[in-house]
């Protein structure tokens, strides 16, 4: 199945917010409606928006509107650092190719890194590990194979047997995309509430954390989706490996921590209402921060398509390299 496709100037995209119920397509003609669809999560996962990004500006490219289809894009989400590494790209290479040409090179190279990172961190699998995830990181989130998800999905094609706690991810349940896609891929899984992992981890059915990344800083720092953080706190507790996942092109050489990510906030009816019925008393309301940020002191290890580091410094030194 395609989840991101560009063919005679319109970018054709699978719609996740109707999975697993719905496989349909949202089809793009302009840059705006690009952005639309990122903003609306027809797309999501940090390295999908940078490659629909790329498509976008190439969309706005063609029809002589490169400057204000590069705003409009930026503004679309603001935390995962990917897209607007995408968007630096088309900028920065316009005089080498087409901009279609330029957005199947970004493109190529984003399922090229998670194709490779994959291979690296299926390395930290033992056989039979129980590995907790959290959020979609799997080819939905990337366009192919995936992040965190990719390397899941390496160690289980060699043969490791991994089992999957899936964290339901409130308020979006990336988690039901995550189980739609290790369903489809046969590894056994079992989904869970997002706050049945401290008790799990106390039981000693968690080998190892796993998950992505939206931006990670010059120390370390990262940001990936809400209820990250509090992960990596209950793994450091419980003495558990905590590995994230991510192309280079989720890190961020201008932010030296963490303090400085943007986070986006969602609308409140993302937590107060569920399957568009509210579920809360009139009048409340509520806080819906899309993200978190983890301080690189929880880290275990970064997995990139250069392999695996064990510190941020390592992290950085290999992107010289
Ligand atoms: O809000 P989303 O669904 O776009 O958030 C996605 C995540 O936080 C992923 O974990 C992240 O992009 C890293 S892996 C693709």
């Amino acid at each position: 199945m395609e989840i991101i496709s560009f063919r005679n100037n319109s970018l054709s995209l699978l719609d996740q917010r109707k999975l697993p119920h719905k496989e349909e397509y949202v089809k793009c003609k302009t840059y705006s409606a690009v952005s639309s669809a990122i903003k609306t999560m027809v797309v999501r996962g940090a390295p999908a928006i940078s490659v629909a990004a790329a498509y976008g500006y190439a969309l706005g490219a063609l029809a002589g509107k490169e400057n204000q289809a590069c705003n409009s894009l930026l503004s679309s989400r603001p935390t995962a650092v990917d897209l607007a590494n995408a968007l630096n790209f088309m900028r920065a290479n316009r005089t080498r190719k087409s901009p279609v040409a330029l957005a199947r090179e970004w493109e190529s190279s984003v399922y090229e890194k998670c194709r490779k990172l994959g291979l690296h961190g299926a390395k930290l699998i033992r056989k039979n590990s129980k590995i907790l995830t959290h959020c979609n990181t799997g080819p939905l989130a990337v366009g192919k194979y995936g992040t965190a998800l990719g390397v899941i999905a390496a160690a289980h094609k060699s043969g490791k047997k991994p089992f999957v706690w899936v964290k339901e991810t409130r308020p979006r349940f990336q988690g039901a995309l995550t189980s739609w896609e290790l369903g489809k891929m046969r590894i056994p899984h079992k989904a869970i509430a997002d706050s049945a992992a401290a008790s799990l981890m106390a039981r000693g059915e968690v080998d190892l954390v796993i998950l992505g990344a939206d931006r990670i800083c010059r120390n370390g720092d990262f940001a990936n989706k809400i209820g990250t953080y509090d992960l990596a706190v209950l793994a450091h507790a419980h003495k558990i490996p905590f590995y994230v996942a991510a192309p280079s092109s989720t890190l961020d050489s201008r932010l030296k921590s963490g303090n400085s990510i943007r986070i986006e906030h969602r609308d409140e009816k993302e937590v107060l209402e569920l399957s568009g019925r509210r579920i809360y008393a009139k009048g409340t309301h509520a806080l819906n921060p899309a993200f978190d940020v983890t301080p690189h002191t929880l880290v275990t290890a970064y997995i990139t398509e250069n392999g695996i580091f064990r510190s941020p410094d390592a992290l950085w030194k290999s992107m010289k390299a």
